[in-house]
């Protein structure tokens, strides 16, 4: 699956990852700006804060309560959008999926 991220100042950034990777693990991995992932990916820091895509949320794993937790206390506004990068593992269903980085994580 390949995973594009767009960065607020405009530029992509298309990564091809193993299926199992996490949206995370996939841009520290590939030092992506603005992905901090600072826990590790124990869903503990809200630093892999991204917006997906709408066309795209419906593939995605259910939002877990402690992940909801987490969402609420991004650097950036939450919205509707909002999920932590590290929670998002890919699959064939979320092939493509474009994600929005943050301006601010940390
Ligand atoms: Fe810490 Fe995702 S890497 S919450």
């Amino acid at each position: 699956p390949t995973i594009t991220f767009a960065q607020s100042s405009g530029a992509t950034t298309e990564i091809t990852v193993a299926e199992g990777t996490s949206l995370m693990r996939a841009a520290v991995t590939n030092s992506v700006d603005g992905i901090v992932g600072e826990c590790g990916g124990q869903g503990m820091c809200a630093t892999c804060h991204v917006y997906v895509r709408p066309e795209f949320t419906d593939q995605l794993p259910e939002l877990s309560d402690d992940e909801d937790e987490m969402l609420d206390c991004t650097t950036a506004e939450r919205t509707d959008s909002s999920r932590l990068g590290c929670q998002i593992k890919m699959s064939p269903a979320l092939m493509n999926i474009v994600v929005d980085v943050p301006a601010d994580q940390v």
